[in-house]
């Protein structure tokens, strides 16, 4: 019989990898995890400094999620959610989600995935715009660097090149604004505010030239995740939103990253003071146990497309296994312990010793800005720090620096050359220390490296 790694390199397409290189590489193959550690074949040890792809919040081995999805596996296995059915996971959830979300009179659709749920959102905004006889209203802005998914629409919002290029995205219709990041963006001598406000001109400036009679929605993660852990600049969201509201364009918060706890509240919307007409969520709904996400709409949002439904007789609208018994009754437990932890006080508590200790590998030669709040953050790694320069890509520093950590017993995330951290929300703060530890060693190795081989300036 094959070994695990011997199957995979033949058979396995693995997403988001360097198929080419994959073969030699082989892959990491993970048995089991406990805590903030996951374990690989051969018994060796590492932190997830990513809480996996960042929705492990509860850490590995969490009995109580797994006791609720054994049971429910038993008492309804499958039901759906289609034709009127409901079940009860399915609907507690939604009033839980409801209660929750700072959006008003909130209905909640379920579905398997971020993507998904970002992906239904935008159908859902077509299909209000033609309700309401504004058949022209359909265009959506989002931002670069934004990530909203991989589905040929939500590809289309993401604002990554490696997302679109060679898969003939983005579709039409769909617009970006500038990234909301002011170390990289930030002009000489330029405020934060200043930024922020220059920002918000621009995205007026795109509405107008576009016709705002054209343009229906714009889609934001509160914090930038994938696109490099882009915390927006201080008056950001204030300025954006009256914008939006001047124009009549949605606001749809993607909050499947910020959702419960991750910047030290229930959601990124109330650290920045987002009023989303619509919401996402997803990974930490389920600590990333099984596969589920929330689409979340206000009531006026949902009123225009229920009379449109009623119209045609149906919403034509529906995944198979969105709200699945099973994922949902595993997401009202990871609810439910958030709340009897008090998650969101543990993440204030212990948010402080990895913002400070990012902070502190600011002194570090290869990083230029060391970002984050909460229990997520980046360094940027730089060839000039003082000139913020970045390094030639090909030299792929910051996976370098991700190799260099996991050989030190701590996964990281690199995109581009921003590596970021955001670790199980039930990290301790002796964890912490091991991970920034880790972290620096990997830093320092990969700087060794680099100076030997001439690659660093002055
Ligand atoms: C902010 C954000 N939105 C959407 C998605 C897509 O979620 P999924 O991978 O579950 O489709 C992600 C995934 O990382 C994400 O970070």
């Amino acid at each position: 019989m094959s070994t695990v790694a011997e199957a995979d390199i033949a058979h396995l397409f693995h997403p988001y990898t360097n198929l080419e290189r994959h073969p030699e590489t082989g892959p990491l193959v993970i048995t089991h995890g406990k805590g903030v550690r996951v374990y690989d074949e051969a018994g060796k040890d590492y932190i997830e400094g990513l809480a996996g792809l960042w929705c492990t919040a509860l850490g590995w081995g969490e009995e109580r999620l797994a006791e609720v999805a054994a049971e429910q596996m038993r008492t309804l296995p499958f039901y759906h959610l289609f034709t009127s059915k409901a079940h009860q996971p399915g609907v507690r959830l939604a009033e839980a989600l409801a209660a929750l979300a700072p959006v008003p009179d909130a209905k909640v659709f379920l579905a398997c995935s971020g993507s998904e749920a970002n992906d239904t959102a935008i159908k859902m905004i077509w299909y209000r715009n033609n309700a309401l006889g504004r058949p022209a209203k359909k265009k959506i802005i989002a931002r670069e660097r934004a990530y909203h998914g991989v589905t040929v629409a939500t590809a289309s919002l993401t604002g990554l090149p490696v997302n679109q290029r060679s898969f003939d995205l983005p579709i039409a219709g769909i617009l970006h604004t500038g990234c909301p990041h002011y170390w990289r963006y930030g002009e000489k001598g330029e405020t934060e505010e200043q930024f922020a406000a220059r920002r918000a001109e621009e995205l007026e400036k795109l509405i107008l030239a576009e016709g705002p009679d054209t343009v229906a929605a714009f889609f934001a993660e509160p914090v930038m995740g994938a696109g490099g852990v882009i915390v927006p600049p201080a008056g950001y969201f204030e300025k954006i939103q009256a914008v939006l509201k001047k124009h009549d364009v949605l606001l749809v918060a993607d909050e499947v990253i910020t959702g419960f706890g991750r910047t030290g509240t229930m959601f990124g919307s109330e650290t920045f003071g987002l009023k989303p007409d619509m919401m996402t969520v997803a990974k930490g709904l389920s600590s990333g146990y099984l596969p589920i996400s929330a689409l979340i709409v206000a009531g006026h949002v949902y009123e225009p497309i229920k009379a449109e439904a009623g119209r045609i007789g149906v919403f034509g609208h529906g995944l198979t296994y969105g709200g699945h018994p099973v994922p949902a009754a595993v997401a009202l437990e990871t609810l439910k312990i958030y709340a009897e932890r008090d998650i969101l006080g543990h993440v204030r508590k212990v948010a402080p010793a990895l913002q400070d200790g990012l902070r502190a590998l600011q002194q570090h030669p290869l990083v230029g800005e060391a970002r984050g709040l909460g229990l997520i953050g980046a360094v940027e790694l730089v060839a000039d720090k003082d000139a913020r320069t970045p390094f030639d890509p090909k030299l792929a520093v910051g996976a370098k620096v991700v190799a260099k950590a996991q050989a030190n017993g701590l996964i990281l995330r690199a995109m581009g050359d921003a590596v970021a951290l955001a670790p199980p929300l039930i990290v301790s703060e002796g964890e912490i220390v091991e991970i920034l530890s880790r972290f620096r060693a990997a830093l320092d190795e990969a700087h060794g490296e680099l100076e030997a081989a001439g690659v660093l300036g002055e």
